[in-house]
């Protein structure tokens, strides 16, 4: 069977994360998590207080750094990390996700300089096929011709509901109120930036989660992917 890129984008707490990871263990495949990068480089930026709207900065900043994604140990995995995040060469998957680094990747991934850097790191990576990568600009950008492409969704109120609770558990005091406020900032400026801003590839597959959970979710995207796979091997028998 051929090995696809899958592409799943969509917009803060839908679930990409969960998505991307499940569907990647069912099929063997590999997950990469392009928002990582711009996490782990908005830390960068945080501790070396490279202004976040100082565009040749942060694209020198994003040139002289290296980000490396890994799979996690079985302990890392029961702790709900999906993937080892490094930066220059110090493991920072949990330090990147906190509510400030997350606001300081949105506002450093409108630089056109930064995207440059990390969208040529996320083709070599993803380079090959038998990969899910998610992000905001994977099916438009990073690979326009992934053969398959979801758009994931789910109402404001149950994505930061869903982070909400991550905060919760990690013991970061946010009110409910706060994470729907971070969540609501981060999407607008994401879908309205100029370069590469979040929106549906037309090819896309919008998927719907606010009432499904990840099992069922990852059970559809396993299906559209074995019916693209065959597809493929249909096709490639046709011209054989
Ligand atoms: O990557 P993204 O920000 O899109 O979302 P995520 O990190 O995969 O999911 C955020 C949280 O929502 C995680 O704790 C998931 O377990 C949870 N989630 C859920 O409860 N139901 C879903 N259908 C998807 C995610
Ligand atoms: O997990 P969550 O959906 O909250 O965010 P993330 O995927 O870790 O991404 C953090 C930020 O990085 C996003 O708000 C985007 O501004 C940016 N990002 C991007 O511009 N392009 C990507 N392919 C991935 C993330």
């Amino acid at each position: 069977m051929p090995r696809l890129t899958i592409a799943i984008d969509g917009p803060a707490g839908s679930g990409k994360s969960s998505l991307a990871k499940r569907v990647a263990q069912i099929l063997g495949y590999l997950y990469l998590d392009s928002g990582a990068m711009y996490r782990a480089l908005a830390l960068k930026a945080l501790r070396e207080k490279v202004a976040l709207d100082n565009s040749l900065a942060l694209e020198d900043l994003a040139r002289g750094t290296h980000i490396e994604l890994k799979p996690p140990t079985p302990e890392q995995e029961a702790a709900g990390s999906k993937n080892r995040v490094f930066l220059d060469t110090e493991e920072v998957t949990q330090a990147i996700r906190t509510a400030e680094v997350a606001q300081a990747a949105s506002r450093l991934a409108t630089t056109a300089g930064v995207r440059e850097v990390l969208v040529a790191e996320q083709q070599r990576a993803g380079a090959g096929g038998g990969v899910v990568m998610e992000g905001r600009d994977i099916g438009t950008v990073v690979f326009p011709r992934a053969e398959l492409k979801i758009f994931l969704e789910a109402s404001p109120e149950v994505r930061a509901g869903r982070r909400w609770k991550e905060h919760q558990e990690k013991g970061e005091v946010m009110t409910p109120a706060q994470v729907l406020d971070e969540v609501r900032e981060r999407d607008r400026r994401d879908r309205e930036r100029k370069v590469s801003p979040l929106v549906r590839a037309s090819d896309a597959v919008l998927v719907d989660n606010t009432a499904m959970d990840v099992e069922e979710t990852a059970r559809l995207v396993v299906m559209l992917a074995r019916e693209r796979e065959k597809e493929l091997s249909t096709a490639a028998g046709r011209e054989l």
